[in-house]
Parts: C-alpha cells; sequence; structure tokens
C-alpha cells in the first residue's frame, strides 16, 4: 500500500503544480484593452517638420510602431518624440500601432497635408484671399485710392455697426491698434494668445480686406510683457525665445496677414541717432541689449525664415520731420538689404508739421531705394498749444487740418505705384485717438467726429485722390 500511496501523493502534487504553474500566466494578461494616442505639432523653426509623440498609456508593456506616411515604411521601438520632414506637397497619414505583451493591438491615426508653405496647421492650408471685385458704385476713400487705405482698429470696435460700417466702406486694410502686439499675443513665457488678432483678421478676410501686422517687436512699455523685461535666462536663452517668438507668430498668421512691422522704433531720437540700447538713449531696447548690435537684422531673419512670402516692414516716427532720424533709419534699411520689403512711416504729425518737403523728401527717400513706402499711423493734431479746456476745432484749424491731410495724401499718391503699399489713419474717431492720453490734453486729430460724421479733415483726403 504504502507505494501505491506515494504514487497517489505524487500524481496529485505533478497535477497541482501544473496546474499552478498554467494559472500565474493567466493572471499575467493584461486585463484591459490598450487604446494608441499620440499629439503632433509643427516645429516652430520649420514649417516642413512635424514634431510626433506617442501619448498612449498603459500599465503593462507595449511596443510601438511608426508609419509616418513616407516611403521609408514603419519603424519599431523608438521612443520619444520623433521628428519627421515631410517635404513634398500631399497628404499623409501617419499610423501608430501599439501592440501589448498578450498581442492585443490598436492603432491610432492622424492625417498631414502639406502645401507649398509647409505643414498646415489643422489640416487647413490658407491662402491670401484674392482682393474683391468691387460689386457696388461706392464712393469711400478706398473706392478713391489706387494704395490700399488702412485703419486702426480693436476687436470690441468690429462689434460696434455703425464703426463697422464705415470701415467696409471706405478702408480696405486693418491694422490692429495694440491686441497684435507681444504682451497681447505671448503674455507669459508659455502661453501665445491670437484671439484678438484672429478675430481682427477673421473680420477683414470676411470683407475683403487686408491686414497689417503691427508689431512684433517693440522696446516700449506699452507692447512689452513684465517677463520679457525682467528675463532671467542666458541672452542665448533670450535670443530663442525671440525666434521661437516670431516664428510661432508668423506662421499663425501665415497666409491671412500680407505685411508685418517686425521691429518698431529701434532708433533713438538722441544725438547721432543710435540703435536704442540702454535708458541713455531714450528709452532703452531690451532687445537691443540681450541681442546685440545686430539685433534688428536677426529678427527680420527670423520673420523670413518662418514666412517667405510675407511682407517685411520697419516702422518708425518722426522720419520726416527729423533728418538726422530718416538718415539712421536709411542706414539700417541698406544693411538689411533683401531682408525688408518696406518701410512704414508713422505719421502722427501736425497741422502745421512737419513741412511738405520733408515728407516729399522722405518719400523719395524711399522710392529710390526700391521698397515699399508705408504712410502708418496717420493723425493730424491740432492742439498743439496744449490746450486743457479746448471743446473743439475752430474753423480755421479745421481747414488747416484738412490741408495738411490733403498734403499728404497727394504725396503719397504721387509715388510711383510699384512703391504703393497703404496708408494707415490710426483711429477713426477723434474720441478714440489714443494722443488724448499721451499728450493729456484734448485732440481731434482724425477723420470723424465722436458722433461718426465726417469732418473737413475727410474731404481734404478724398480731394487729394479725386481724379
Ligand atoms: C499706441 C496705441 O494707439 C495705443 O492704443 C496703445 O496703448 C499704445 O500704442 N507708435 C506705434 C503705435 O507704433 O503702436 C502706438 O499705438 C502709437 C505710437
Amino acid at each position: 500500500m504504502r507505494p501505491i500511496l506515494a504514487s497517489i501523493l505524487l500524481f496529485f502534487l505533478l497535477f497541482n503544480c501544473s496546474s499552478d504553474d498554467d494559472s500565474p500566466a493567466e493572471e499575467q494578461l493584461p486585463p484591459e484593452p490598450i487604446t494608441a494616442a499620440f499629439s503632433s505639432t509643427i516645429s516652430s523653426v520649420d514649417p516642413n517638420t512635424l514634431l510626433v509623440s506617442n501619448t498612449t498609456t498603459y500599465e503593462f508593456d507595449f511596443t510601438s510602431t511608426w508609419d509616418f506616411g513616407l516611403d521609408n515604411g514603419a519603424v519599431t521601438g523608438v521612443t520619444g518624440t520623433q521628428t519627421v520632414r515631410y517635404d513634398a506637397p500631399g497628404t499623409y497619414t501617419i499610423t501608430l500601432t501599439v501592440t501589448a505583451v498578450n498581442g492585443v493591438t490598436d492603432t491610432a491615426t492622424a492625417t498631414v497635408v502639406v502645401d507649398g508653405n509647409g505643414i498646415c496647421p489643422d489640416n487647413t492650408c490658407v491662402t491670401i484671399p484674392p482682393p474683391v471685385e468691387e460689386t457696388n458704385d461706392s464712393s469711400g476713400l478706398k473706392d478713391l485710392a489706387d494704395f490700399s487705405v488702412g485703419m486702426a482698429i480693436t476687436r470690441a470696435r468690429l462689434n460696434v455697426p455703425q464703426h463697422a460700417e464705415i470701415l467696409r466702406n471706405d478702408f480696405n486694410n486693418l491694422t490692429a491698434e495694440f491686441e497684435m502686439k507681444m504682451d497681447i499675443m505671448h503674455p507669459t513665457p508659455t502661453t501665445f494668445d491670437f484671439s484678438a488678432g484672429d478675430a481682427i483678421v477673421d473680420f477683414a478676410i470676411a470683407n475683403g480686406m487686408d491686414v497689417h501686422g503691427h508689431t512684433l517687436i517693440w522696446h516700449n512699455e506699452f507692447a512689452i510683457p513684465d517677463w520679457v523685461k525682467n528675463f532671467s535666462g542666458t541672452n542665448a536663452e533670450f535670443e530663442a525665445m525671440v525666434e521661437n517668438y516670431i516664428t510661432t507668430t508668423l506662421r499663425h498668421f501665415r497666409g491671412r496677414v500680407r505685411s508685418w512691422d517686425i521691429v518698431n522704433e529701434a532708433i533713438s531720437d538722441s544725438r547721432g541717432n543710435p540703435l536704442r540700447n540702454t535708458e541713455g538713449d531714450g528709452l532703452g531696447s531690451i532687445f537691443r541689449q540681450k541681442m546685440g548690435p545686430d539685433y534688428v537684422r536677426k529678427c527680420f531673419q527670423y520673420a523670413r525664415n518662418a514666412d517667405p512670402d510675407v511682407l517685411l516692414f520697419y516702422n518708425d516716427y518722426n522720419l520726416a520731420l527729423s533728418v538726422g532720424k530718416r538718415a539712421a533709419m536709411f542706414r539700417l534699411v541698406d544693411d538689411l538689404g533683401d531682408l525688408i520689403d518696406g518701410v512704414g512711416a508713422q505719421m502722427h504729425i501736425s497741422f502745421n508739421s512737419p513741412s511738405r518737403s520733408r515728407i516729399q523728401d522722405l518719400a523719395n527717400g524711399v522710392v529710390s531705394r526700391n521698397l515699399l513706402l508705408h504712410f502708418a499711423e496717420l493723425d493730424v493734431r491740432v492742439n498743439t498749444e496744449g490746450n486743457a479746456s479746448l471743446t473743439g476745432l475752430s474753423t480755421s484749424r479745421a481747414n488747416a487740418q484738412k490741408a495738411k491731410y490733403q498734403e499728404v495724401v497727394e504725396i503719397y499718391d504721387a509715388i510711383p505705384e510699384a512703391n504703393k503699399f497703404a496708408l494707415t489713419v490710426w483711429g477713426l474717431r477723434d474720441n478714440e485717438t489714443w494722443l488724448t492720453d499721451f499728450w493729456r490734453v484734448p485732440e481731434f486729430p482724425l477723420l470723424f467726429d465722436a458722433n461718426y460724421n465726417t469732418k473737413a479733415s475727410y474731404d481734404g483726403f478724398a480731394e487729394a485722390l479725386a481724379p
């Protein structure tokens, strides 16, 4: 009996052991299905490169296989962010296949659309809409001019029906008065906010207008976020931040914005008109301090790399009034060579200054360089005496203002067609002008009064264009 009992015991032991061997393997099988997932973003430095990250999460081991839709087939086992370049225009499918240890698989796919400009954000390739054919017999300023007639605008004002109606009637080029400046578009080191700019661009496109982007780099407190003013990294990190900012912004608006002021007001008003640098040169420029004397060129190069088609401008004030500043501007512009398309001359002027000949000299200098000329930010001050209790325009001041508007428009209208770009007025109604805040006295520098009535200045603008 004893050997038989021992055999039975052994049999049970073996039987139990073999079933014990099987069950742990069963328990190791992943109980949950696996779900493949990945994210992708367009590189901020190369419009044809996509950065693809596997975001699959799973509590057991799994392997990943990528197929980027290119001719080089599938790749297995790579980890981290993949850098994938799509050189040729076309539509591609990315497929990520994940396989769990038990052999269960899942796939995720995404489509990539590429056009001549690079990878299209959200697969939407946009092009600048062709000029809208005029279908009405309107005689607004834009209809009289053979150049773009621009207006400064804010997102909020687009929603005021009377305001929007005048925009549609008289203007065909919009500039954001402040919502496409750095403090709004890049409010923190890690975020961009293009929502206001997008609203302005959408309105413009819906109404057959162009948009002039203003302004990427401006040292002024009006436009610079605190985190940039107090930047704590190295100079190299600052420069990389600026490149990323310019690239991201231009690529966001690519195809929807016709032109950009890349650098605004870089030239100091102090003796010799050097580039603004430290406080001694008027307001200092953090960009000059951190990026060196070549910073303007660097910014234009970043912009050109990001969007080879958009028109690039340098913009500054007092270029007609100050002979020295104008010369410094032309030195800067000549040095930029092919990197620049045009000069923006801010026309914050007064009813009696600068003289016609100085404005003409400025125009001649731009034309002789075969550059586009933007008469930007036009407003014509009347309260140059600084009268704090001025309540309106006298007839003689209104007429003097009208004459100055007419003069500016005549000069612009007479330049060769090849140099024409736009003439932009800096605000619609007198009660909206930035000058009241700036000079802290009442001002009436624009084309419309507070009730949306045209002023004599409007007639001066129109008469300069009359056939
Ligand atoms: C002004 C705007 O009109 C204001 O609304 C804003 O707060 C500050 O900037 N030169 C420029 C413009 O290039 O951007 C400025 O616009 C006026 C001076």
